[in-house]
């Protein structure tokens, strides 16, 4: 348990304030943040939000490192956070980084090493594994009555409407219009390693193509394919299915295939089916149950995705006060985050076998060090790949006109 009573708060700055928001409320005082200090370089809204919450605000990342504070939390895009990482640490920040923990494989080295040399705590703020059902997955997992991984399926099938997807995505170079439908395998591939406390270790990759007659994709500029689906081997030989994207028929859900068991967890609700044909009867074959969380249940119910927001942040500051790396530790962020690197290098190929690298050794950083493979458009040259396996995707003039609208009035003002 975190002693926040005996201690003075965390001093914590957010870097963005869209989902940078869900760190600065009620959960992130109660885990024993204070928040001081927010950066964004959307002025209208970081204005707008320093003077709602009375806090400092910050245009320029360089000066918001200078302010008096012991921790930041990166809510900034997609495909930028290791270099904001890097520079937060070498500040003398404690870090928690939003999905991905890297863009490139040399960007996940990079990221380590300066971890290791910072002596600061990060953590990756996945938060899926912290949702009730898959906390309680792993709680029996743990307990080894279910016996040996064999076999795990993760869902992050997120489908929107057209015009609630473009306002998030303002800008057709904007991350989301453009990162390949392998690269956001987080939410999928966290539950699993978190559950089971195993790592991937290699990938085949599949990506879904664009429907022509899907409404809300003729409404979005979209340069990337319409979902994924990964085959993932994991360092005990289980292999993991991941199935992600805006595929329609929502769900977000957790699998797992055990020798003597199956769990399945979704909605906060988990279902264990238990056949003990050669053993005696200890349970139930079927059940369907609501767990609680395993601490502070209260608090974390009325907290986002599940009451996983508020877990990063509660062993966040626990990690801080006891001076160590929290489980979700920077190995395990860029291990998680390359998988989606890898897979769709495998769906370039058809789908053939990557090894995902193991970059907590000295030979894997040292062979992926200068990998700075990446489909963003603005690092893009020859050799680097585009972000369908379609190839360089035109967005129609209707979707762009469309989306121009929607960003409009979001405020935005770019093209
Ligand atoms: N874990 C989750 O459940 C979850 C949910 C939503 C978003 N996210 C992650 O949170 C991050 C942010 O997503 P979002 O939904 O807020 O959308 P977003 O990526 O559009 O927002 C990023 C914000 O950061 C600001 N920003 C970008 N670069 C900056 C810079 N150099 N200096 C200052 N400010 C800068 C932008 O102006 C914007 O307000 C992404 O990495 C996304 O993957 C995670």
């Amino acid at each position: 348990m975190i002693t926040v009573k005996n201690n003075r708060p965390i001093r914590v700055g957010v870097l963005g304030v869209g989902r940078g928001k869900s760190f600065t409320g009620n959960a992130a005082k109660a885990a024993g943040f204070e928040l001081v200090a927010v950066c964004d370089t959307w002025e209208e809204r970081l204005k707008k939000f320093g003077e709602e919450r009375k806090v400092a605000i910050y245009t320029e990342y360089a000066k918001f490192l200078e302010h008096d504070m012991d921790a930041v939390v990166l809510a900034n895009y997609f495909h930028q956070h290791a270099p904001f990482a890097i520079k937060a640490l070498k500040a003398g920040m404690h870090v928690m980084s939003e999905t991905a923990a890297c863009h490139t494989l040399g960007e996940g080295v990079e990221l380590i090493r300066a971890v290791e040399k910072a002596g600061k705590t990060y953590m990756f703020a996945e938060n899926y594994p912290y949702m009730r059902h898959n906390q309680e997955m792993r709680r029996l997992f743990k307990a080894g009555e279910f016996g040996t991984f064999m076999y795990g399926e993760c869902e992050y099938v997120h489908p929107m409407d057209a015009d609630s997807a473009n306002s998030i995505s303002p800008g057709l170079n904007h991350w989301r219009n453009w990162i390949p439908a392998t690269y956001y395998c987080t939410h999928g591939m966290a539950p699993v390693m978190f559950i089971t406390d195993t790592w991937p270790v290699k990938v085949n990759g599949f990506v879904v193509h664009t429907a022509p007659d899907n409404p809300e994709g003729q409404r979005r500029p979209s340069l990337h394919d319409g979902g994924a689906m990964m085959a993932v081997r994991m360092d005990n030989d289980a292999v993991v299915k991941l199935l992600q994207g805006g595929l329609r028929g929502h769900d977000i859900c957790t699998r797992i295939h055990a020798a003597k068991g199956y769990m399945e967890g979704r909605n906060g609700q988990v279902t264990l089916i238990r056949q003990q044909w050669h053993e005696k009867r200890k349970h139930p074959e079927r059940m369907t149950y609501t767990p609680d969380f395993p601490v502070m249940n209260e608090l974390a119910m009325k907290t986002g995705h599940g009451g996983g927001d508020f877990y990063t942040m509660y062993y966040f500051a626990d990690a801080i006060r006891k001076k160590e790396q929290p489980y979700l530790d920077v190995y395990r962020g860029v291990a998680m985050s390359i998988v989606g690197i890898q897979a769709y290098r495998s769906a370039l190929a058809d789908g053939e076998t990557v090894v995902v690298p193991d970059l907590r050794k000295e030979s894997a950083r040292k062979y992926h060090a200068k990998d700075d493979w990446s489909p963003d458009p603005a690092r893009r040259r020859t050799g680097q790949p585009w972000s369908s396996v379609e190839g360089n995707k035109k967005p129609s003039a209707f979707a762009l006109n469309y989306a121009r609208k929607i960003w409009k009035k979001t405020g935005y003002t770019g093209k």
